[in-house]
């Protein structure tokens, strides 16, 4: 346990005991966290879980201890589903669901409910998440990988022209945003098949082209709230040709008709994506946050650009992501110092993923425009003591 005031500890994490002060003088205990996920989450939401977690909505009962089935957590997944269609306009055309088995889960149930031996997907493989994509559908059916950016090491999303379909696919599944090279499609693909999404790590982070797309698919811990919860946002008339015969938790209508309690559900990560779509309410909205993290994600790159060269971005310029921010310093022994340096000045999760190797700040909706100024301040400092 971290006490304020204790000893100062450090950990590869970043996880920091110690009794600081921030601007106004005050103690906090916290540093800018930039990591990939589980990541950030709004202070508002985290402070309202605190008290929730003893007694939610005046009921006695702590939110972690309440019946799924009762009124007070009806009251949580009912509001939570309508603040997400409120949030990202979406029609009764299509159903909304929160389910378990992470993002990678439904890398296997998609292709299990709509794809079948005797038919072909394509896929849009842009790094690592597609990769697993791609190696579970090809266990229920064919695969077309219709563009591979393996050959120019991921650093964009295809272009129209880059993308070969295949005849009458069952469906197309893409990757919105990269979370690993930091790649980002500045628009929807268009697709005459159906569209499937993995928007893991960009949801609700910019408006969301809800009616091009079949299924679109997140997993919480990015945008959304804590892990254990996968959102999941399906066409019901794409439902309807779904493969039948499949085990009940794996088949997408079955949680459907029973309004995403097939089993008990994750109860806490539904409450807290639930307080985490009031509080993108209560920021005015998608436009709203889409235009801060232009912001924010401007300060980055901007900071990238002007650097002579020291720092390189990862993405090409046409593709960058505006959720993570991936670069490196000249050399790996320098991207080491760096890490333990921003560490060092409260600047946590800076180290790029296992994979790809570099650094990587990821910005999601949470993350403070303050933390990206810090974050540019230090990397001017550094390259001039570096370069
Ligand atoms: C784009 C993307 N898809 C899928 C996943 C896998 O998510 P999960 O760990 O919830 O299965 C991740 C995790 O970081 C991701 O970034």
């Amino acid at each position: 346990m971290c006490i304020v005031g204790a000893a100062v500890k450090r950990t590869a994490e970043g996880a920091v005991c110690r009794a600081r002060m921030n601007r106004m003088g005050q103690p906090h205990d916290r540093v800018f966290n930039f990591s990939a996920g589980p990541a950030v989450l709004p202070e508002a939401v985290l402070r309202q879980a605190q008290h929730d977690i003893w007694n939610v909505q005046d009921s006695g009962i702590g939110i972690c201890e309440h019946s799924h089935r009762g009124q007070v957590f009806n009251r949580v997944i009912t509001e939570a589903e309508a603040d997400c269609r409120k949030i990202a306009d979406i029609s009764d055309d299509y159903a909304v669901l929160f389910l378990q088995g992470g993002a990678s889960l439904q890398f296997a149930m998609a292709p299990m409910n709509f794809l079948r031996k005797d038919r072909t997907a394509d896929y849009l493989h842009t790094g690592e998440w597609t990769k697993k994509a791609i190696a579970d559908a090809k266990l229920f059916g064919n695969v077309n990988v219709a563009f591979d950016g393996g050959p120019s090491s991921f650093d964009h999303v295809p272009a129209a022209d880059e993308i070969s379909a295949s005849d009458a696919p069952a469906y197309t599944f893409y990757c919105s945003n990269n979370t690993i090279y930091g790649t980002q499609y500045p628009s929807t693909p268009s697709s005459s098949a159906p569209l499937i999404c993995d928007a893991s790590s960009e949801i609700l982070s910019r408006p969301i082209e809800v009616s091009k797309h079949a299924l679109i698919f997140a997993g919480a811990q990015k945008n959304l709230g804590p892990a254990g919860c996968t959102l999941v946002i399906i066409r019901k008339d794409f439902l309807n040709g779904a493969n039948t015969g499949l085990p009940q938790m794996l088949d997408y209508r079955k949680h459907v008709e029973k309004g995403s309690r097939l089993n008990t559900p994750p109860a806490f990560a539904i409450y807290m994506m639930g307080l985490v779509f009031k509080w993108i309410l209560d920021q005015g909205g998608l436009a709203a946050l889409a235009d801060r993290n232009q912001k924010k994600a401007a300060i980055m790159y901007d900071t990238i650009e002007s650097s002579g060269g020291f720092y390189k971005g990862v993405a090409r310029p046409d593709s960058r992501s505006l959720m993570n921010v991936t670069f490196r310093t000249p050399n790996d022994d320098l991207d080491k110092k760096f890490i333990e340096e921003a560490l060092a000045n409260d600047m946590s999760g800076l180290k790029g993923h296992r994979s790809a190797g570099g650094l990587r700040a990821s910005i999601y909706n949470a993350f403070p425009k303050a933390g990206c100024e810090a974050l540019a301040q230090f990397m001017k400092d550094f390259a001039q003591r570096n370069g």
